[in-house]
């Protein structure tokens, strides 16, 4: 009988134990985010704001876009992470195509960052605006020269122009948005013209830029924020943005955004920390880190950026970017873009 009550009271003590390790691990105060962000320029000063607020640990694992992807796909169900942290809305939307995100239906981040910028099915919402325009070499082009990315076919610019190639996301995405906006066709039509003008092809926005400070060519399509990063430095640097298709549809954008995994063990605080990082507190920081344009209107951009003035930006949902990837490509190659 001893022995009996024993043996009960050391189960009842075991399933207590138990089940406030379960109860713990349930309310584990962490979350778990696979960031294709670099530390450097990434989100860290805002992650860290989150944790001095809520208490909740972030706990992060780099790697670049398709590493993370690959590895979110490989662990399946048994992932650790909760939030997915990548650049490009291609990128975004590939993940959510893969399953690997799964809906978050938030007022508070739906408040906080306009449609366009958002998935329209709520599984990846865009953090940072990141313009994509033309750079010029300030001392052998005006801008009265410049006008849409359309004009940089013009013949004028035959060997002037730096791109990077056609198959790198940025440019890809660049050319999806524009099939929406403008159709088949018409994109083709300015490929065609850009490549007609015999673009120096270079692999990095950074080179771009250093290409054209040092004459190589005078103009080339870049995201605004490497030449932010090398005027933080060198303010004398000759290279300034300009601001395409300020008279039409205004210049294109693209984010860096984050979604929910679809089999996050911390989904409450992995929807606790978009939404913060939605917030104009976390995206002044957000956006600061690496010089791009808060997602949320509220929040003001970076005095470096502030010196290039506002600019209308283009509208279109940037869920295009995933939608006409394949389109992109295959257009490109038609163009004879490489
Ligand atoms: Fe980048």
């Amino acid at each position: 009988m001893r022995v009996a009550r024993t043996t009960i009271q050391a189960v009842v003590i075991g399933l207590g134990c138990w089940l406030g390790l379960a109860g713990a691990w349930a309310e584990a105060a962490e979350v778990v985010v696979y960031s294709a962000r670099s530390s450097q320029y990434g989100p860290e000063a805002a992650f860290d704001a989150f944790t001095k607020k809520t208490g909740i640990q972030v706990k992060t694992f780099g790697g670049n876009s398709s590493e993370l992807f690959e590895r979110l796909k490989a662990e399946g169900d048994k992932t650790p992470a909760d939030v997915l942290v990548t650049v490009d809305a291609g990128n975004l939307w590939n993940a959510a195509r893969a399953g690997l995100l799964s809906r978050v239906d938030s007022p508070e981040i739906q408040a906080n960052i306009p449609a366009n910028l958002r998935d329209p099915d709520n599984r990846w919402v865009g953090l940072t605006v990141r313009a994509r325009t033309i750079m010029y070499n300030t001392k052998k082009v005006k801008p009265e020269e410049l006008s849409t990315y359309e004009a940089l076919g013009d013949p004028k610019w035959k060997g002037r122009l730096c791109l990077r190639t056609s198959s790198y996301i940025y440019n890809q995405s660049f050319i999806a948005t524009m099939i929406k906006r403008n159709g088949e066709p018409k994109t083709e039509a300015v490929v065609k013209a850009w490549a007609a003008n015999e673009p120096i092809l270079i692999n990095g926005d950074t080179k771009i830029l250093e290409a054209i400070a040092a004459g190589q060519c005078d103009v080339g399509l870049t995201n605004t924020y490497y030449l932010a990063r090398i005027l933080a430095k060198d303010p004398s640097f000759p290279v300034a943005p300009f601001s395409a298709k300020q008279q039409t549809t205004g210049t294109q954008v693209n984010v860096s955004g984050a979604g929910v995994t679809a089999h996050a063990k911390n989904r409450a605080n992995a929807i606790k920390l978009i939404e913060f990082l939605s917030s104009p507190e976390a995206q002044q920081m957000f956006a600061d880190g690496n010089f791009e344009y808060p997602a949320n209107p509220q929040a003001s951009a970076n005095p470096i950026l502030v010196t290039w003035g506002k600019f209308k930006q283009d509208d279109i949902n940037i869920a295009a970017a995933g939608e006409l990837q394949a389109a992109a490509t295959r257009l490109a190659d038609r163009a004879g873009y490489k």
